[in-house]
């Protein structure tokens, strides 16, 4: 699409965010859409954020915007609106520019739900056990898109008094027991029935796993990592050489965008064409490295 006065303008805004591989995703998305808009990104200070959005807010050129570190815990307090899943997140990854109206989403735990969920259709949350090594921000938003479903939750983290903090701010909005465990906790790992890695560990770093693969033991286990760079960690690895079902952590990347996508413009995100994309670009700056 050329671009004219009629363009819109999308984006992700970060500190730093010259890495961030959406504004490839995105624009491919429009390009074969045929929508007359484009994704870039903004480097953007944490002082600075208010000013962004504020500003933004005065033309409808912008029509939305992404938002990852350190901007995600901040920008609630700029909106007007916020959906009720990023409510019990605090957290917002997306945001909707409305006629001078901003409304924020979270994305980011149902973009790993569904990216399981494509891969696996036979997988059922309801009565599944579900292992979460992690109690940061990623860890939040996937423990609550997993709770929601129906899923049992363990979360295991290397800092126990932030998993039982993050186990009980779970149990409080769903109803229901979220248990933590040690990390690599035997018992916990041979019962869980689905293993989520939302840990740093393994990020740039091929040789370094979270927890031992050897401690699980149930039939049909899907192991998944939400690190993808490496596109297949020590995790993937050690899990598929043993057998295992696994899950890559780019699919979150996909379907969070992808959403964000039906958020702004109404119409699906077209998540094959965006994992191609991103595919396509990791393999090749993990061949440069
Ligand atoms: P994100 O937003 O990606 O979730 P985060 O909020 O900084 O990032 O959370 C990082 C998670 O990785 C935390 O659960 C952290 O454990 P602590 O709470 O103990 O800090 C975990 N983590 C980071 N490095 C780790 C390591 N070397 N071993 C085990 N856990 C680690």
């Amino acid at each position: 699409m050329p671009i004219d006065s009629n363009t819109k303008l999308y984006g992700v805004l970060g500190d730093p965010v010259r890495h961030s591989l959406s504004p490839q995703m995105h624009n491919a998305v429009y390009e074969h859409q045929k929508i007359n808009a484009v994704y870039l990104a903004f480097p953007v200070p944490p002082d600075r954020l208010g000013e962004f959005i504020n500003g933004a807010k005065t033309t409808d050129t912008v029509g939305g915007i992404n938002l990852t570190i350190p901007h995600k815990y901040e920008v609630p307090r700029y909106l007007d609106e916020i959906d009720p899943r990023a409510e019990v997140l605090q957290a917002v990854n997306t945001v909707r520019f409305d006629q001078g109206k901003t409304v924020g989403y979270n994305t980011d735990g149902t973009g790993y739900v569904t990216s399981l969920e494509r891969e696996y259709p036979d997988f059922r949350w309801p009565g599944a056990n579900v292992v979460m090594a992690g109690a940061g921000g990623a860890a939040r938003a996937i423990g609550a898109a997993v709770t929601e479903r129906g899923a049992g939750l363990t979360v295991m983290n290397r800092t126990a008094a932030k998993a039982k903090q993050l186990a009980n701010q779970l149990s409080s909005v769903y109803g229901q027991a979220v248990h933590t465990a040690a990390m690599d906790d035997r018992e916990t790992l041979a019962a869980a029935d689905l293993f989520i890695n939302t840990t740093s560990v393994g990020l740039e770093a091929p040789d370094a796993c979270p927890i031992t693969v050897d401690f699980f033991s149930r039939a049909g286990i899907i192991v998944s990592d939400i690190v993808y760079r490496p596109l297949r960690t020590c995790l993937l690895r050690r899990a598929a050489a043993a057998g295992m079902r696994t899950l890559a952590g780019w699919g979150m990347l996909v379907y969070q965008g992808a959403e964000a996508h039906e958020i702004w413009f109404g119409r699906s995100g077209d998540a094959e064409l965006m994992s191609r994309i991103l595919l396509t670009e990791l393999q090749r700056r993990e061949h440069r490295e």
